[in-house]
């Protein structure tokens, strides 16, 4: 929207245009010794005609945090820091540490040995594995081993644990949870576990065995939790299933060929507040720009590009995480002619599916690309 037009929208009827006068001045000063206040002096800033986000596009390169996550390991240890973990920071957001909006993430990084104790929290967690071997979680007595590119849930309300197996190696994830959401509704609580750490009481990687075949679920399988019964989404189906996919779709203009994780039992997302989305640029792909209500936080699992967010272009390779705040616009470019590019993205979509607050607008100049 042009400046002008922005102008004239401010001094439309209905909107709050009251001059300072001594005498308003005072009476402002009478009604905050009250804890009271004229609702006219704030009107515009929260009833903005469009949603004003915070947060900054910003990009974090792999490149530019790894040798600082590694660092960290000779700092702390994990049972001093709890969870050995550098947070993405959003210039925008430090007042709530999120990301963007209201999603919170970080690198964790954690050796050959370690084990994190066991805890519960109203934040519902999810992790995206870089690189290592011998990660694995445990969630409510359910083991998990993890390999690159996996995406793991730890959804509210379970009990968690991670570590590396003694004869693993460095492992570093993404970490992404709600937590900045759980804390703006003043809900959240975090309880230790009493043991420290628990039991497991399933077969290895049994819940992806049960729930995670494609087009079959369990006869009889009962699930009554909100939240997916597959805790873990391994990448070699993940990309098996967009290599398939890609083969008979146009894909969309907007995101290429994309796929969401979903909760098997209920078609439904992933967890009752953050969902997820891996999409695939095909060679030589360009999407055209569009912009939506929702935060998001893409990361790079294979390949190089670029994506233009409100006409600032940022570079991206793999392990590099880049956030599009709410409404702002965007599109994606596979950097390659011959190879594919797959980014992972965590969202609040669920948040604002069941709020019915989900927008969505193409950008409609310029053959739907931005100016840079
Ligand atoms: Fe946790
Ligand atoms: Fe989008």
């Amino acid at each position: 929207m042009t400046r002008q037009r922005e102008n004239y929208r401010e001094d439309v009827a209905g909107r709050a245009n009251v001059e300072d006068t001594p005498e308003l001045l005072a009476y402002y000063d009478e009604l905050e010794r009250f804890d009271a206040g004229a609702l006219w002096t704030v009107a515009n800033k929260i009833e903005p005609w469009e949603p004003q986000s915070t947060s900054k596009p910003v990009i974090w390169r792999y490149a530019d945090l790894r040798a600082h996550v590694l660092r960290s390991v000779d700092l702390v240890t994990p049972e001093k820091a709890g969870r050995r973990v550098i947070y993405l920071n959003n210039p925008g957001r430090q007042d709530v540490s999120a990301a963007v909006g209201w999603l919170y993430s970080g690198l964790q990084v954690m050796h050959p040995g370690e084990v994190a104790s066991a805890h519960r929290h109203s934040a519902t967690a999810v992790r995206f594995i870089i690189e290592g071997r011998g990660a694995y979680t445990v969630v409510d007595g359910h083991k998990m081993t993890l390999g690159a590119n996996d995406f793991v849930l730890t959804p509210n309300g379970t009990w968690h644990e991670h570590g590396v197996a003694e004869d693993g190696s460095p492992c570093i994830w993404q970490d992404g949870l709600d937590i900045p959401l759980m804390n703006a509704l003043e809900a959240n609580f975090y309880e230790v576990h009493p043991d420290l750490n628990q039991a497991v009481a399933h077969p290895v990687d049994d819940m992806t065995k049960t729930w995670g075949n494609a087009g079959l679920l369990p006869s009889g399988g009962d699930w009554d939790k909100a939240y997916s019964p597959m805790y873990k989404y391994e990448w070699a189906p993940t990309y098996d299933a967009l290599q398939k996919y890609a083969a008979v779709t146009d894909g969309s203009p907007f995101d290429g060929v994309m796929m969401e994780y979903v909760n098997p039992h209920s078609g439904g997302p992933v967890t009752q507040t953050m969902g997820a989305s891996m999409q695939m640029l095909r060679p030589g792909e360009r999407t055209k720009a569009h912009r939506h209500t929702g935060s998001y936080l893409y990361h790079v699992t294979k390949g190089a590009g670029h994506s233009i967010i409100n006409g600032t272009r940022f570079d991206w390779k793999e392990h590099d995480i880049f956030c599009v705040p709410s409404w702002a616009w965007h599109e994606h470019a596979n950097a390659s002619d011959r190879e594919d590019a797959c980014l992972f993205c965590l969202n609040d979509l669920p948040v604002m599916r069941s709020l019915g607050i989900y927008r969505e607008q193409a950008f409609g100049e310029n053959g739907g690309h931005q100016p840079v």
